[in-house]
């Protein structure tokens, strides 16, 4: 999958080479383009924003260098189509769901924005805007870092284990149950006595109880969305008895 960012800080998508995202990159399974619209400008100054019409403070950044690396992109991609999205506070809050569908697509164009605000001709440029949450960053880049990351961990061959995906949270709609590793006591807590019986079948509804437990305890609206099973139903009233 392409991953296109059209940024005034393209460095800042270096980070991509570390870790799992780099190796995906070396191996071909994502492929990533950060660009500024810089390069687009036409004057001595490499102007990408000006004053605010009606005035106001801080600067507003221009739609003509967006537009122009956006026809440059579509050239270099030769017609193969893409999805183009803007990060701005004022979209849709971003999950796993946006994950998912984006992963299906060949090509995703990220734009981020900058200071304090880009003209609203940049929005009739784009498919549809996305948030990271109800608070404001400095611009996009670090709410598109966190797009790629959930989109590319979904492509085929980026994880090592293609089940990690599915299994974790969110994937699902229930938080992930509690995970222990060796000691089998740390600072006078033990792991679970389940865990270590051998018993599959109950160490299966173990995990699924405490996924339950942790999702009521901690997003109990993700748990009216969930498709529970019977058994899931017995778990989570053993849960309230317990209580
Ligand atoms: N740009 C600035 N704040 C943002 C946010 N919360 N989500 C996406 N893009 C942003």
């Amino acid at each position: 999958m392409r991953f296109e960012i059209v940024t005034l800080f393209p460095e800042l998508f270096d980070v991509l080479r570390t870790g799992l995202l780099g190796k995906a990159q070396d191996a071909g399974a994502i492929d990533v383009h950060a660009i500024t619209p810089r390069e687009f400008t036409t004057d001595r100054h490499r102007t990408v924003d000006d004053s605010p019409y009606g005035g106001g403070s801080g600067m507003v950044l221009m739609p003509g260098p967006f537009a122009a690396t956006l026809d440059h992109l579509d050239e270099a991609r030769a017609g193969n189509p893409t999805h183009r999205v803007l990060l701005t506070p004022q979209g849709t809050r971003f999950s796993q769901a946006h994950a998912q569908r984006f992963s299906d697509l060949e090509c995703l164009t990220l734009l981020c924005g900058r200071y304090e605000g880009f003209d609203e001709r940049i929005r009739g440029l784009v498919d549809e805007e996305v948030s990271l949450g109800d608070f404001v960053l400095l611009g996009g880049e670090a709410a598109a870092l966190a797009l790629i990351e959930a989109t590319a961990r979904l492509l085929p061959g980026v994880l090592g284990n293609e089940e990690s995906a599915a299994d974790e949270s969110h994937a699902e709609s229930l938080l992930e149950y509690p995970q222990y590793t060796r000691p089998e006591e740390f600072r006078g807590q033990k792991v679970p006595e389940v865990l270590r019986s051998g018993n599959h079948a109950a160490i299966a509804r173990w995990r699924r109880k405490e996924s339950l437990r942790r999702t009521l305890e901690r997003r109990p609206d993700l748990l009216e969305e969930a498709d529970l099973s019977k058994e899931d139903r017995v778990l989570l009233k053993e849960i309230n008895d317990e209580a």
